[in-house]
């Protein structure tokens, strides 16, 4: 449990990081359960991630989110790194032990797990096959995360094709690794279809994938979340398939890291929600 009469302090390190949404998310927890702390972004240059780190300890943080590029050198650099983050190969979030050492683990597959809880009572990982589009590092949470959900199938398609495969190995079950070239077959009868690439994010074009084969039943999700309706995401909502967008995989996944930092798990309500949602439409 946090100390009360300790200013609590966090951090997003990332390289550009001003753009990130965390600290909105994270401040607005500090002021619903009247705490006094703060979360801060820290631009932190490739290359200065290490001395970064350690000063986590002296200044008096309870540890840090990690984002681009740093998520894959923390691996080197902490002194714990946990299964989870071994198996995705990146550390999401850093803890601050009391003795000074960093714990490195990783909280997207949470995020994207209990965002799909939430949003879709329903919903279940072994409900039918899933296609993963894209096979990045959000590929590897999203992948780890339906697996350890349960997933029965999953159909990986990534343009690089070796870097699917490495995911199917690395995070093991039944992965079925396509062609790129069949991305819009690889959609025929499944219970969900995940875009986890880069593509339709502002600045980058749309996600090249036709959706006839994709049942009108089937979720269609998205990682992505600026902006929020990605072309994908609009394709599929005009056709009636139901969507969901990138915004709550990182809302949730800030739950457990409050759970390690303060000892504290707090809640992904709609007022939090909505707030992200302005600060994302700019107003
Ligand atoms: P992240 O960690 O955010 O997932 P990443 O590791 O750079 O980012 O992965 C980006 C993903 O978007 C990859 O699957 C990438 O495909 P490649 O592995 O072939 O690079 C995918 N991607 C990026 N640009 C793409 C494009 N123009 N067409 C198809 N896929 C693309």
């Amino acid at each position: 449990m946090s100390d009360p009469k300790r200013f609590l302090l966090a951090a997003v390190m990332g390289w550009p990081v001003m753009h990130s949404r965390s600290p909105l998310m994270h401040n607005y927890w500090f002021d619903k359960l009247e705490l006094a702390g703060a979360y801060v972004p820290l631009a932190i240059e490739p290359g200065k991630l290490g001395p970064a780190l350690r000063a986590l300890h002296p200044l008096g943080f309870s540890g840090c989110n990690l984002t681009i590029p740093h998520k894959e050198d923390a691996m080197a650099i902490v002194d714990e790194v946990d299964e989870v983050a071994k198996a995705i190969g990146a550390i999401s979030c850093v803890v601050v032990r009391s003795d000074g050492s960093l714990f490195g683990t990783n909280n997207d597959w949470f995020g994207f797990i209990n965002n799909l809880k939430q949003e879709q009572p329903g919903w279940r990982a072994d409900a039918g096959p899933i296609a993963v589009i894209g096979a990045g590092g959000g590929s590897r949470a999203v992948c780890y995360g339906l697996m350890r959900e349960g997933a029965t199938e999953i159909r990986l398609v990534n343009r690089t094709r070796e870097r699917a495969e490495a995911i199917a190995n690395e995070v093991g079950g039944p992965i079925a690794v396509l062609p790129w070239e069949a991305r819009h077959d690889a959609l025929d009868g499944v219970a969900m279809a995940v875009n986890t690439t880069s593509q339709g994010m502002v600045g980058q074009a749309a996600l090249d994938l036709r959706l006839d084969r994709l049942p009108n039943t089937a979720l269609a999700a998205d990682i992505i979340y600026i902006p929020l309706e990605t072309p994908y995401l609009a394709a599929a909502r005009a056709r009636g398939n139901p969507t969901i967008n990138g915004l709550g995989m990182l809302l949730h996944q800030g739950r457990p890291a409050w759970k390690m930092w303060f000892g504290i798990e707090p809640e992904v309500t709609t007022e939090l929600h909505e707030r992200m949602q302005r600060s994302i439409l700019g107003h």
